[in-house]
């Protein structure tokens, strides 16, 4: 595999993370707000002030290039703001790796449409009300509308794409989000399935949540040039961060608040989507308690979660999912061994950091 010259392995990286694990330790016992602070201080929000505000203006702009028919509704779903993980994955992996240019906007941008084409399409399959403290295309003007909606933002996605020098990285682009679909797909496929494995909810996941991830640190580096051995590192890093992002977010769907969250939860049961913390339970339920758990499923009326606590263990089974998350953002840490000692790659160990803290949040209370 060929080396990039200009990258040394750096321990400074690992170094710091551990500095920043220990100061999370040290306010374990401390009052949670204090603790929440410290976490939401982690996500590198000042490092990437002007790249964000770049993309939030890219962003805005994309309505101008639809039909004065459909720019209206393409508006109203741009003005939603949301966490913008998959434009910051991007710009930490194009800073880590040598600085970001208008192309790493451009990809940002691009990813962060093709994410907001699945979120529309999501809301319909889920018949969810609200997104980002906003009501939803579907929930405003109706499946048949929101469907062409995600679709238009899909094909507005797949045309920024072919506007990079290097044709490599439309092609990465469009191959995840078939990746995305497929996920969406074959989760749709094998809803209510009692028979769906542990492999078949991480093939679903890394399919619909982390190859987004993926990209974006894969061809943030790959913009700049980098040895194949380091988009593969990063590539890795995406994939793991974004699975264990899934797993938190299959969590928040059965602990969150609606609206501290801000978008509709509690639809993964009453969709039939067996998520970890639900296969979990499956897993340590007595054959009784497993045809309790079934016939509340088929029954598909809507679930009170409470009615799982009288199930097994179900704060075992959260903790459980939470665990295995962990585990990930540990090994996803590792990752970044290979980058170089600057503020975007201390970032990105402070990204996994800010995961463990909302990873941990699901377990309070
Ligand atoms: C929501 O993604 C869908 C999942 C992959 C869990 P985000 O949590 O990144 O949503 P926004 O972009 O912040 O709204
Ligand atoms: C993620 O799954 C959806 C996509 C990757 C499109 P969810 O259905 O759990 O996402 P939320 O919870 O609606 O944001
Ligand atoms: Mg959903
Ligand atoms: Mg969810």
């Amino acid at each position: 595999m060929q080396e990039n010259p200009r990258l040394a392995p750096c321990s400074l990286v690992a170094f710091r993370v551990k500095n920043i694990t220990e100061m999370l330790k040290a306010n374990r016992s401390d009052d949670l707000a204090q603790q929440q602070a410290v976490v939401t201080e982690l996500f590198p929000a000042e490092l990437l002030g002007d790249d964000l505000a770049g993309i939030e203006t890219a962003i805005a702009d994309q309505a101008e290039a639809f039909d004065p028919a459909v720019a209206p509704y393409i508006s109203y779903i741009c003005n939603t703001k949301g966490k913008r993980i998959r434009p910051v994955l991007t710009f930490l992996s194009g800073g880590a790796t040598g600085g970001n240019t208008e192309a790493h906007t451009k990809l940002a941008t691009t990813l962060e449409l093709i994410h907001m084409a699945t979120l529309v399409h999501d809301d319909i399959i889920d018949e969810a009300e609200i997104r980002r403290q906003a009501p939803t295309a579907n929930a405003k003007w109706g499946a048949s509308l929101s469907v062409l909606l995600g679709d238009s933002l899909f094909a507005q996605a797949l045309l920024l794409s072919t506007e990079f020098n290097d044709a490599s990285i439309g092609r990465s682009i469009a191959q995840s989000t078939k990746d995305v679909c497929t996920g969406e797909i074959i989760q749709t496929q094998r809803r209510f399935d009692f028979q769906l494995s542990r492999e078949d909810y991480f093939e679903i996941i890394r399919l619909k949540t982390a190859a987004l991830f993926a990209s974006a640190m894969e061809l943030g580096a790959r913009l700049n040039n980098q040895s194949e051995a380091i988009q593969e590192q990063l590539r890795d890093y995406g994939m793991k961060i974004g699975t264990a992002y899934q797993i938190y977010d299959d969590c928040l769907d059965l602990t969150g608040d609606e609206a501290t969250v801000g978008k509709t939860l509690r639809t993964d049961l009453n969709k039939g989507k067996l998520t970890l913390p639900i296969l979990n339970l499956i897993d340590q339920a007595s054959s009784a308690q497993r045809a309790k758990l079934n016939k509340l499923l088929i029954q598909k009326e809507a679930i009170d979660i409470s009615a799982l606590g009288s199930i097994a263990d179900y704060e075992g089974s959260i903790e459980s999912a939470v665990q295995t998350a962990k585990n990930l953002v540990n090994e996803a840490r590792e990752c970044l061994e290979c980058l170089e000692d600057n503020d975007h790659t201390d970032a990105l160990g402070q990204i996994t950091l800010y995961l463990d803290g909302l990873l941990d949040s699901c377990c309070e209370g």
